[in-house]
């Protein structure tokens, strides 16, 4: 496995990396986990979490990564830590099966890397042989609703209020993309 995984020039001319996790980058995820958390966003995460939640869940993303049981790229731009995107592949009847999740700094937004992440995610889960990726989306999200449906990605349905987002209970959109012809 490559550490590095696509560099490329943004819509914005700034010159972006992907690549894999390394121990020391323990401080850039926890930062950036927080900033997320405080923004209150289209995430699960909806606080910023403790130093020993996140030291917590790094270990695993590194351990698994290492097993080959997660994708996890870190995003860099002009050398700035500007988000990450993960693929969790599932477990038993489900180990072909990875879970895609991704999220950028705002100030990163909006000039295509988001939709360059989601294809090297892609990429990279059709090297460990998953055969579908599902995701699932906050109903308002429309720049990512447009992403996922401009990348291939099909609607299985909606959940009506399974989200409690800003006072409100919204919609979870189901998404799958099948990586095999069968
Ligand atoms: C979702 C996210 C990862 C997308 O990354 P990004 O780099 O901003 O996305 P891109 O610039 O590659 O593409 C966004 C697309 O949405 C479009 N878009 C932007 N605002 C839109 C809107 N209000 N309605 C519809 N489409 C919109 C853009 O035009 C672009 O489409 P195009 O390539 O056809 O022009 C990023 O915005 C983010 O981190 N958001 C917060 C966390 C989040 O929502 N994570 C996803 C959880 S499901």
């Amino acid at each position: 496995m490559s550490d590095i995984v696509k560099r490329f020039t943004s819509k914005k001319g700034n010159e972006v990396l992907f690549r894999y996790p390394k121990v020391t980058d323990f401080a850039d995820m926890f930062s950036f986990a927080c900033d997320i958390g405080s923004e209150d966003t289209f995430i699960a995460l909806d606080t910023p979490p403790t130093e020993n939640e996140e030291h917590d869940f790094f270990e695993a993303v590194i351990r698994e990564v290492n097993e080959r049981e997660s994708i996890y790229l870190m995003v860099y731009v002009q050398g700035a830590f500007a988000g990450n995107g993960r693929v969790n592949r599932g477990k038993g009847r489900h180990r072909h099966v990875g879970n895609i999740g991704l999220s950028l700094r705002s100030a990163f937004r909006g000039e295509g890397i988001g939709t360059e992440l989601m294809k090297s995610l892609i990429d990279e889960a059709r090297v460990l042989g998953l055969r579908l990726l599902t995701l699932t989306c906050f109903e308002t999200n429309a720049p990512a609703l447009h992403m996922y449906e401009k990348l291939g990605f099909r609607k299985a349905g909606v959940t009506p209020g399974a989200i409690a987002f800003k006072g409100q209970y919204i919609g979870e959109v189901h998404f799958y993309l099948p990586l095999v012809n069968d």
